[in-house]
């Protein structure tokens, strides 16, 4: 168990961290979480005595962490960061065993626990113990990393933004095995992020803090009921505004719709349409910006005589814009006789036309899986 009892500390005159009291019982998951600069890091380093605190007392199993040997301390206390510096001139097996051969583990003991590691991670222990760091993705170095910090077989791992630098697939497959491995190893866990997916993913518990406070220490379901403040709530929304992701007309739109410079002649429109069985060309100026359309329909009543296609454009089609909402366009096709609106790049080039067919393809696609090509 880790207690904080009225913790505080201060560089120079201001204040970092300002009378935080709060408990992580064992085996459980803490996630601190706060806007930067708010005490996160600072917190979490108290715990392995990276930091003093300048009053108060950090307590683990009971007895205050400054009366314990920093060194003995911190061979208990797993710690993962964002840079997690593997050591590159040792494998795999010899970075994630560092601990253990310092305590003078025997050699097939740290043999079996990297290979007891690496299979927990879908990383084959054959395939993947006599590589060397560089010979890795990031997600896998840091996978490493977190492997390392639990090779010891601490009671306690501390971790830092630790997937802060990857892409999200990966950092959401490492949040997944880090679970995993906790739930497994029963690890008592304290997490840093700024994220509050991350967060709400994680946590058995949230400890939200601002300017070195504790804002609201509760469990993900019961913050997202019952957020204590305003800037709570922003971070929860945030997240609910990601998971909600916006429905753009630029996803449902297909970008082969054919185009022509205004400088081209009618008779060279008219048998562009006849050759690719299209009734409409899109126009566009010197700049390639959209100007309007021309249809097979107005070159039969009024282009005949006509060398350019100028007279003839129109600009009947609807248009929508890129990030525009796609609903809108959906509505528009249901609503309208058009078969289709013009979808415009923000300096008015043409990105493509939404179609009821292309619209139709894509909802079926996200629906059924059918990746239908209209
Ligand atoms: N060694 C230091 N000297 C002075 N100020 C510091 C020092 N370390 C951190 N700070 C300040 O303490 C505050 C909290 O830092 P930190 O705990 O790293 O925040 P977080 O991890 O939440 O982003 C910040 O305002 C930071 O600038
Ligand atoms: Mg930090």
């Amino acid at each position: 168990m880790i207690e904080f009892e009225h913790v505080s500390k201060s560089y120079g005159k201001s204040p970092i961290l300002r009378d935080l009291s709060f408990t992580v019982p064992d085996g459980r998951f803490l996630v601190l979480i706060g806007p930067s600069g708010c005490g996160k890091t600072t917190t979490l380093k108290m715990i392995n005595r990276l930091i003093e605190p300048d009053s108060g007392r950090v307590l683990i199993n009971g007895d205050d962490a400054a009366k314990m040997d920093p060194v003995e301390l911190r061979r208990h206390i797993g710690y993962v960061i964002q840079q997690i510096g593997l050591f590159p001139n040792m494998t795999v097996a010899q970075n994630i065993t560092v601990v253990p051969r310092l305590m003078k583990t025997g050699h097939a003991e740290c043999e079996r626990i990297a290979r007891e590691l690496l299979e927990m991670v879908n990383l084959p222990y054959d395939q993947y113990a006599e590589k060397y760091p560089n010979e890795l993705s990031g997600g896998q170095q840091q996978r490493i990393g977190v492997l390392r910090a639990l090779a010891a077989s601490p009671p306690v791992v501390l971790m830092d933004e630790p997937f802060g630098a990857l892409d999200p697939m990966t950092r959401e497959a490492l949040q997944d095995e880090v679970k995993k491995l906790q739930k497994k190893l029963h690890k008592t866990i304290v997490f840093v992020t700024h994220d509050m997916g991350e967060a709400l993913r994680l946590a058995d518990n949230i400890l939200f803090m601002e300017g070195g406070r504790i804002v609201q220490m509760a469990p993900p379901e019961e913050m997202l009921e019952h957020p204590a403040s305003d800037l709570v709530r922003s971070f929860l929304g945030r997240q609910t505004a990601q998971e909600d992701a916006p429905i753009l007309a630029g996803e449902f739109m297909k970008t082969n719709a054919y185009r022509v410079s205004m400088d081209r002649g009618v008779l060279e429109c008219a048998a562009l349409m006849a050759r690719s069985g299209v009734d409409t060309l899109l126009v566009t100026d010197e700049d390639d910006k959209y100007l309007g359309v021309v249809t097979i329909k107005s070159i039969r009543l009024y282009g005949r005589n006509l060398s350019s296609i100028v007279p003839l454009i129109t600009k009947d089609p609807h248009t929508v814009r890129v990030d525009e909402d796609a609903r809108e366009s959906m509505d528009y096709l249901l609503n309208s006789n058009d078969n289709y609106v013009v979808v415009l790049n923000p300096d008015d080039t043409i990105a493509g036309i939404i179609t009821k067919n292309s619209m139709a393809h894509v909802v079926a696609s996200a629906l059924w899986g059918e990746a239908a090509e209209s």
